[in-house]
């Protein structure tokens, strides 16, 4: 229910965890509700978009049989062709030397696809049967390997899990919770610290490690666009949007772990069409948010993480667009409540990665004009919270 825009609830009777089909829906009403139906156009691809003097020329070629080219010319242009494609394959310690024992190198975001050892990335997982009664070794600590953690649980023969957030090897039957360090042996066991940790030989690496930006219709080099060596970044954007130089150039969606995507890229859309219609930032301001934004975090990727800041994110957006009060005051006492649900559902994860996801059969009531909240556990009993302000 924290993904619901402010402006338009999602229909009654919904639980509280919607399906994928349910968001595609509540999508399209969104679109009629609205009337933007007519600002799309569909079955059509971008090829590119390039600086011509101050405006953006745009060539798109139809995704029919005619496949006409259109080419247009625009003032400003906003990217949001998603980030979750093209997959971030790290190498794992020790990984080389155990594919070498037993399986062989492949192409298209998979390795090791000709032998019976393989690493694949959870962008290809797809059916779970695949895994079945092997000893499988997920890479990665957030959503998708906890996904696949889970679903994997009851049918491979072992299950270890290697994420950044582990501390100390944790165990339960044959699932197993391993630290960053651990590296692969050539014979499939795995090693930390100098030691063997127990358990079967590893078949397969599913690597959940996140996904990496491309967009191959910009001139990037031209652009004075930076990836980084992994492209696990794009700057300089600034506060996540706003390409720094070129300011009628916008991305959306660019942050990761985001508790509700939707507010955000309704957020960040405020935010656009008010910096185009009048700007309010100088090339100097922005160039500087970004170099502060890269100082703040230990890692470079770190720099589009929002997690836990995400609610401050919100309302400075909002705030620096130039929403003023009772609006902001009004948007910000609605947001302080999905903050409390959102933190309400996240004390009740489990702790390690394949436990039960019980707390997505959870049912929250929320009341927005009281500020508090009912949520209705899987058993049935109920528990009551309430926003701070
Ligand atoms: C496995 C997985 C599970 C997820 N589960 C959840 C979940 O349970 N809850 C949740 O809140 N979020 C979830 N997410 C995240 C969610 O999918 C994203 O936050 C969201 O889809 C981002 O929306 P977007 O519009 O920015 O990008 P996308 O949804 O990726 O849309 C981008 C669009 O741009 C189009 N496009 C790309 N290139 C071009 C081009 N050159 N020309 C024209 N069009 C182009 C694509 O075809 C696509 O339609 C999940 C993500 C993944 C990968
Ligand atoms: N049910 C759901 O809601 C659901 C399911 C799947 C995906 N999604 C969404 O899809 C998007 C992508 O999620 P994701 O989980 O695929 O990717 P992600 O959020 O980018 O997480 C990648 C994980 O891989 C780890 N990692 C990267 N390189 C590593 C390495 N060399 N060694 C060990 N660990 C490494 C990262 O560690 P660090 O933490 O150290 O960076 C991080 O834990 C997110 O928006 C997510 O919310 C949602």
């Amino acid at each position: 229910m924290c993904m619901q825009s402010f402006d338009l609830d999602f229909p009654s009777g919904l639980n509280s965890y919607i399906t994928a089909p349910q968001l595609g829906d509540y999508m399209i009403q969104y679109v009629d509700h609205f009337n933007l139906r007519r600002f799309f156009r569909f079955q059509s691809r971008v090829e590119s978009v390039a600086l011509e003097g101050d405006a953006w020329r745009v060539t798109s070629r139809a995704l029919t049989t005619t496949e006409a080219v259109q080419s247009e010319s625009f003032d400003a242009v906003c990217v949001a062709n998603g980030h979750y494609e093209f997959p971030y394959l790290p190498e794992i310690p020790g990984e080389t030397a155990w594919l070498a024992a037993g399986g062989s190198k492949g192409s298209g975001g998979s390795k090791g696809s000709g032998g019976r050892r393989r690493v694949v990335h959870a962008v290809h997982y797809d059916d779970p049967e695949e895994f079945r009664d092997q000893s499988v070794l997920i890479v990665g600590g957030r959503s998708s390997a906890v996904d696949v953690a889970r679903e994997l649980k009851s049918i491979t023969r072992c299950l270890y899990v290697l994420e950044s957030g582990c501390r100390d090897i944790s165990r339960e039957d044959h699932c197993c919770r391993i630290p960053m360090g651990s590296s692969l042996n050539p014979d499939g066991t795995l090693s930390y610290d100098g030691q063997q940790i127990a358990g079967e030989a590893v078949d397969t690496v599913i690597l959940a490690t996140g996904y990496t930006y491309r967009y191959p219709f910009l001139d990037e080099e031209g652009l004075g666009l930076d990836f980084g060596p992994t492209r696990r970044y794009v700057a300089p954007l600034y506060q996540h949007v706003i390409h720094a130089k070129h300011d009628s150039l916008c991305f959306m969606g660019v942050p990761l772990a985001v508790p509700c995507p939707l507010p955000l890229f309704e957020a960040q859309g405020f935010f656009v069409a008010s910096h185009l219609s009048e700007p309010f930032t100088t090339e100097t301001t922005r160039l500087e948010w970004v170099q502060k934004q890269f100082a703040s975090v230990p890692r470079s990727q770190d720099v589009h993480f929002l997690s836990g800041n995400l609610w401050d994110h919100l309302r400075s957006l909002l705030k620096e667009a130039g929403l003023a009060d009772p609006d902001l005051a009004a948007y910000a006492r609605r947001l302080s409540l999905v903050q409390a649900i959102y933190e309400d559902r996240g004390r009740r994860r489990p702790q390690l990665p394949w436990e039960d996801d019980a707390y997505r059969r959870c049912q929250y009531q929320a009341d927005y004009k009281a500020l508090r909240y009912t949520v209705t556990l899987p058993d049935g009993s109920r528990e009551e919270g309430s926003a701070k302000l």
